[in-house]
């Protein structure tokens, strides 16, 4: 009897899931194995919810956005301040009953995390992980499929609202995705031609971000577009988290569109009567992991699921497929877990020369 690989995509989706999935059947069953999709994540776990895929199931499926396995963000280890069921328990049980031989986890640093203390935890140590998320920053990977759409789509979006902020010749501020880090901020702001650019590693204050938006009046420039990380500080006016604790974000750019508003009739309509100084903002928010993967991501994505069942046949459990360079490699599932790849310095100041011109 053929062997079964079992596979879950966890917390928020990402373009690219299902050329992982496609490449885990695939090669999966290329090598002899069976290959099931829980639904919805952990949550399909626990409720030994899952479904056989076949070759057919996953034809062409990695030119498609979303998964179509489902996700969500569903625990199955205690979290601290959040509600402490430790369902890790029914989790094993459900892998044993189905008889699963590995379990192959795609997510990001929150579904790893469970992957990474199943492994340890020894009552069902046969997983590998596939690293994912749009924010691109899981650690040992050196990029997570789903991002370069991301940016390929805030790119999209800025572009065309620079026409638009010129004509009227407004500030327009563009709240981008990522939570922990600013790399999709960084690498939408830089392609699609920001003027000011606030990522939460990067500490800010507001009279810099009034300095460019003054010169950029006074030399004749007449706009300004800001590109700035949702996560830039936590002050979404909901307290509310998920499952794993994470704060809901999502509105600084309204924050920041009054602030910006308020110093516009204040410093520039005062001096300058004649003319009309206008802020707006655009939340990006979901459309950001909405719609088809670039080529990139339906590569990227192929490649790990390919290399994810390379690693169960090898039985390299506690392993994370990881893009290094170029190349596939395994790493810990520990070494990605606990704490995030943020922006280096270097990164930021390579953007920064670009900025206020
Ligand atoms: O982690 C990916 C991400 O898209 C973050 O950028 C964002 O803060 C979060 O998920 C949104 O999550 P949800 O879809 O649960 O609102």
């Amino acid at each position: 009897m053929a062997r079964k690989i079992g596979m879950l995509t966890g917390g928020g989706d990402a373009p690219g899931l299902n050329a992982v999935i496609r490449g885990i059947v695939v090669n999966g069953i290329k090598s002899g194995y069976e290959v099931h999709g829980f639904i919805d994540g952990w949550a399909g776990v626990l409720n030994a919810n899952a479904k056989k895929l076949t070759l057919d199931d996953v034809e062409d499926i990695h030119r498609q956005g979303g998964t179509i396995i489902g996700t969500s963000r569903t625990p199955i280890f205690p979290k601290a301040g959040k509600d402490n069921v430790d369902r890790s328990d029914e989790a094993v049980a459900s892998l044993k009953k189905l008889d699963l031989h590995a379990l192959i986890v795609i997510g990001g640093d929150d579904t790893q995390g469970e992957a990474d203390r199943l492994f340890k935890d020894k009552r069902f140590p046969h997983v590998i992980g596939v690293p994912k998320t749009i924010d691109n920053d899981l650690k040992a990977t050196d990029y997570t499929f789903g991002f370069n759409t991301a940016v390929e789509i805030g790119t999209q979006a800025m572009d065309r609202l620079h026409t638009t902020a010129w004509s009227h010749h407004r500030v327009m501020i563009v709240e981008i995705m990522g939570r922990h880090a600013g790399w999709m901020a960084l690498e939408v702001g830089m392609a699609g031609g920001a003027h000011v650019i606030l990522i939460p590693e990067v500490k800010f204050d507001m009279n810099e971000v009034y300095e460019v938006i003054k010169k950029r009046y006074e030399d004749g420039k007449g706009y300004t577009m800001i590109a700035v990380a949702e996560g830039i500080e936590e002050t979404s006016e909901s307290k509310e988290t998920d499952a794993f604790g994470n704060v809901k974000l999502g509105g600084v750019c309204e924050t920041l569109q009054e602030r910006v508003q308020e110093w516009l009739v204040e410093n520039m309509e005062k001096p300058y009567p004649e003319f009309k100084f206008e802020a707006r903002s655009v939340r990006l928010g979901h459309l950001q992991r909405g719609g088809a993967p670039t080529a990139f991501d339906r590569i990227l994505g192929t490649r790990l699921g390919v290399q994810a069942v390379e690693l169960v046949k090898s039985e390299t459990w506690g392993h994370m497929v990881s893009l290094q360079g170029t190349e596939i490699k395994a790493v810990k599932l520990e070494d990605a877990v606990g704490g995030y790849k943020i922006v280096p310095e270097g990164r930021y100041e390579e953007a920064r020369r670009f900025l206020g011109l």
